[in-house]
């Protein structure tokens, strides 16, 4: 093993890469695929509001990377591989793809409506489940492994209170990365689980009420919500086949000591 400059340098560079990041007009997503920009990958930001990406993609262009915008729905089939079909032309190429598209909810557990778990579902569970069918699959068939980072949640580790459908769908992405990381290990298509522990964000900035602040403070070690920026460093480790290449249905928690919090 050679510890050289060049090979501590090449452990995380993603040269000659793409990085498709669902979710990645959001907040934590976003900010992973400007990660993935600094490590040398062209990304490719999807959700449905162009508006969120043009921020983060002149960040990614102006610091030199290679970046684009492109709106899927991330809980149809026919628009995921829409999306495959629009990079592969544009791009050539996938290597590493985020499934990060996620919604909450705090609704009583006696009080969610079946609209409103159906919309979690589909879009948090059955979202990244798409996501690794159309995408694994064509990982699979290039024969080339791969890298696909879900996006769980400490609600998928230990149950949360109040976000009782999120906590559910979290859960079955946890299960589902691991299976698929059974199923593919010999392709050399990898399959992780990024959890986060609390970073304020668009999708649970309602959740957080003063209350709940203090309860997660007193439950966090570190005393502090997360920055987007401190998922980038795991999220280049299991991108990378030099610094991540033996790493497949692993759960990275980054969450400030959360999960190691008792008494
Ligand atoms: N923030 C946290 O503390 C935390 C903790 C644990 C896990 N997570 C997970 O991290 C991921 C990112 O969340 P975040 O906190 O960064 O939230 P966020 O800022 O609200 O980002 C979520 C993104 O998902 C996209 N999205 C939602 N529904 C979609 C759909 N149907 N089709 C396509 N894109 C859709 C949205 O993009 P558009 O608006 O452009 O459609 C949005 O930009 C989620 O999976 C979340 O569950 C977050």
């Amino acid at each position: 093993m050679s510890t050289s400059p060049d090979y501590l340098n090449s452990l995380f560079s993603l040269r000659g890469k793409v990085a498709v990041v669902i979710g990645g007009t959001g907040e934590l997503c976003g900010a992973m695929g400007e990660g993935l920009a600094a490590a040398g990958a062209e990304v490719v930001l999807v959700g449905r509001n162009e508006e969120k990406a043009k921020p983060r993609l002149d960040r990614i262009h102006a610091a030199g990377g290679k970046g684009y915008f492109v709106s899927a729905e991330a809980s149809e089939k026919a628009a995921l591989e829409q999306l495959l079909a629009t990079v592969l032309a544009r791009s050539g190429q996938v290597d590493i793809v985020v499934n990060g598209a996620g919604v909450n909810s705090a609704t009583p557990f006696l009080d969610i409506a079946e609209d409103e778990f159906d919309r979690i579902v589909r879009i948090n569970m059955k979202g990244v489940f798409l996501g690794c069918q159309i995408f694994g699959k064509y990982l699979v068939t290039r024969g080339q492994g791969g890298s696909i980072i879900n996006l769980g949640s400490m609600s998928g580790v230990v149950p949360l209170s109040r976000v009782f459908t999120y906590s559910a769908t979290k859960a079955a992405v946890h299960n589902l990365s691991k299976n698929l990381a059974r199923e593919w290990a010999t392709q050399k298509v990898r399959v992780n689980t990024l959890v986060p522990g609390f970073f304020p964000a668009e999708q649970n900035r309602k959740i957080l009420s003063p209350e709940r602040v203090t309860s997660i403070m007193g439950h966090t070690p570190m005393k502090r919500f997360g920055e987007a920026k401190e998922l980038v460093g795991a999220t280049l480790l299991l991108a990378g086949d030099v610094a991540g290449g033996f790493i497949t249905g692993s759960e990275i928690i980054v969450d400030g000591g959360y999960h190691a919090m008792t008494i």
